[in-house]
């Protein structure tokens, strides 16, 4: 039979541990793309403005690889991942239109291929080389739920850049259980 004070102990010592796994302390990691992360602070609910700066620069980065001749409208994304790691991908379009790959869903497909599919998504950022309001579209939030019901995405609004969970953008996700 466990004591009241002893079990009261080991209750404050899991929550010490799971502050410090939620909270800080990611190491230094190099994804396929040769991103290098440096040591990111995360406050223990959300993102640091200098991670979301980290994922934009990465997304401007990746946009110019974009495969676009047909919409002219090259896309950039990029997904950070509760491990560390950041990956990146761009939009690439195909003469069947349909086929065309969005960018959040090529860093995310990119990430899986990598890493497997137990992948956890912390924030997503994108952008375009309009500077035009784009977030992700309904295909995207879907996959983007798959990997991280509990994501942050960064875009452009229409009244400039925005901050949403995905469950705003996606109510009601579907979930196979
Ligand atoms: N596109 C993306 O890659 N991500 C978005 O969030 C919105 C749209 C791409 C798809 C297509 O190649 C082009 O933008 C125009 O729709």
């Amino acid at each position: 039979m466990q004591s009241g004070l002893s079990l009261a102990a080991k209750i404050c010592s899991l929550m010490r541990n799971l502050r410090c796994l939620g909270g800080r302390g990611v190491r230094p990691s190099t994804n396929l793309a040769g991103f290098t992360m440096a040591t990111l602070s995360m406050s223990p609910k959300g993102l640091t403005a200098g991670v979301r700066k980290k994922l934009q620069r990465a997304a401007r980065q990746v946009m110019k690889n974009a495969h676009a001749p047909y919409s002219h409208f090259r896309v950039g994304a990029a997904i950070l991942l509760a491990n560390g790691k950041i990956f990146s991908g761009c939009n690439v379009e195909n003469a069947s239109y349909g086929m065309t790959n969005c960018a959040e869903r090529t860093a995310i497909f990119s990430a899986v291929a990598e890493l497997g599919p137990r992948i956890e998504i912390r924030a997503v950022a994108v952008t375009n080389d309009h500077g035009v309001a784009c977030s992700p579209c309904g295909a995207c939030r879907q996959v983007i739920y798959e990997f991280g019901p509990d994501a942050t995405i960064f875009f452009q609004g229409a009244n400039g850049p925005k901050e949403a969970h995905i469950k705003e953008l996606l109510p009601e996700g579907f979930r196979l259980e």
